[in-house]
């Protein structure tokens, strides 16, 4: 494999897989553009280098063909304006359209293909419809970090139809892996992980993993409650995966064994019903009364969580600490992205990955001040779990799992 900033694009016509994959509300404009503004860097890279760029991408998860809802195209506009030149666009993938445009491409051009899961050849890892994809460029660029925990054809299979000098990592994927490396092996101690969200059944692994590597792990959101509960507490009507329970315990057993602090919220907003204008109280997060549901971490587990962030020199989020998208019941999530924010000006090193805790970041205008907020949701999970990647193994020449073809 070649590195992607000594290598000299001039002249070669680029596949890179991006992750385009963002939300787009009912007018498709694009609400949070961070994947594809990410990507700039890579691709100004190789029109400056007088190489042309053909950029392939998925859009959400079409189920049956193209439709209206998930066609790139409505990404061409604004992708334009980020790059400062006109971005053609191909109505197919590998049809007549695409091969013509990608044929008559000039430096310093570049063209948009159709989404990608338009064919179920895709997330198939059909190798025929990977030949013909890899057909269109003389190099093959992966960018598409967000996109790496899937063994598909655009974003692994293809890789075997390149010379190993001519497939690459983008600084896109170069970046997230540096980061979620200097995180996984070479942390400065006390290392802190916050795991939120609303399920234990989702961060198990990333637990179980962090168990290895973290001092301490802050544990709060939803999935709180099922440890609470695990514990022998009262936890109301608040979210309980009750067939998680022994899970939870025994996560607490091996932090135990393994000296690793867990942090649960001693306190709790609570609510009479999930809903913005709830009926708002406080109260210990093991006596939670019959009927309400904690919706945030309360104000003493922020106080609390505040200091052991400000004490680390490491510091993972993933996850948020309430329902953030509710007025009501975002002050725990907000006051968790200060003090990370807080401790990284102190010097701290940190990483926010996974959707929602970005999104908290960048509602609550912290994003520039943590030290790396990552393009990947579920991917990012996956990396944490220790698991290898398919999107980074192919470029490594390692099998692919084909389990990953699953979405
Ligand atoms: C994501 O947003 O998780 C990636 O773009 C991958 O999409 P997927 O979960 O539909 O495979
Ligand atoms: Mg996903």
């Amino acid at each position: 494999m070649s590195n992607f900033s000594s290598y000299n694009f001039s002249g070669k016509k680029t596949l890179v897989r991006v992750d385009f994959n963002v939300p787009l509300d009912d007018q498709y404009n694009i609400t949070d553009d961070s994947r594809i503004a990410a990507t700039v860097p890579t691709i100004k890279k190789i029109l400056t280098d007088g190489g042309s760029v053909i950029l392939m991408s998925h859009l959400g998860r079409p189920k049956d063909g193209p439709t209206e809802e998930f066609s790139l195209k409505h990404i061409v506009k604004h992708l334009s304006k980020l790059l400062g030149i006109e971005v053609q666009f191909s109505n197919d993938s590998i049809g007549e359209e695409a091969l013509q445009k990608a044929k008559t491409l000039k430096p310093g051009e570049v063209l948009l293909l159709e989404n990608l899961r338009f064919y179920k050849e895709e997330e198939k890892g059909n190798e025929a419809f990977a030949e013909k994809l890899s057909k269109l460029g003389d190099v093959y660029v992966n960018d598409a970090f967000g996109t790496a925990h899937r063994a598909h054809a655009s974003t692994s299979v293809i890789a075997k139809h390149f010379s190993p000098d001519n497939k690459l990592f983008g600084l896109v994927m170069e970046g997230e892996i540096i980061n979620a490396d200097k995180i996984l092996h070479s942390s400065e101690k006390p290392f802190t992980a916050i795991i939120g969200g609303a399920k234990v059944s989702d961060k198990i692994l990333i637990i179980e993993n962090l168990l290895e590597k973290a001092t301490d792990i802050i544990i709060g959101g939803g999935m709180a409650y099922t440890f609470y509960k695990a514990m022998g507490g009262k936890i109301g009507a608040s979210l309980c995966e009750d067939d998680r329970q022994d899970t939870a315990r025994e996560l607490l057993d091996k932090a135990e064994n393994k000296g690793v602090c867990i942090h649960l919220p001693s306190d709790s907003i609570i609510a009479d019903k999930f809903a913005e204008d709830a009926t708002i109280s406080s109260s210990l997060s093991n006596i939670i009364p019959e009927g309400w549901m904690g919706l945030d971490i309360g104000s003493m587990a922020c106080t609390m969580f505040t200091k052991v962030i400000h004490a680390s020199k490491t510091i993972l989020w993933n996850g948020p600490m309430g329902v953030f998208e509710m007025e009501k019941f975002q002050h725990g999530t907000k006051g968790i992205a200060k003090a990370v924010a807080e401790a990284t000006e102190e010097g701290a090193f940190s990483l926010v990955g996974g959707g929602d805790s970005v999104a908290a970041v960048n509602k609550f205008g912290f994003a520039d001040k943590v030290s790396y907020v990552s393009t990947g949701g579920g991917a990012l999970l996956e990396y944490f779990e220790g698991k290898e990647l398919p999107g980074i193994a192919a470029l490594r020449n390692k099998t692919v799992n084909s389990e990953n073809m699953k979405l």
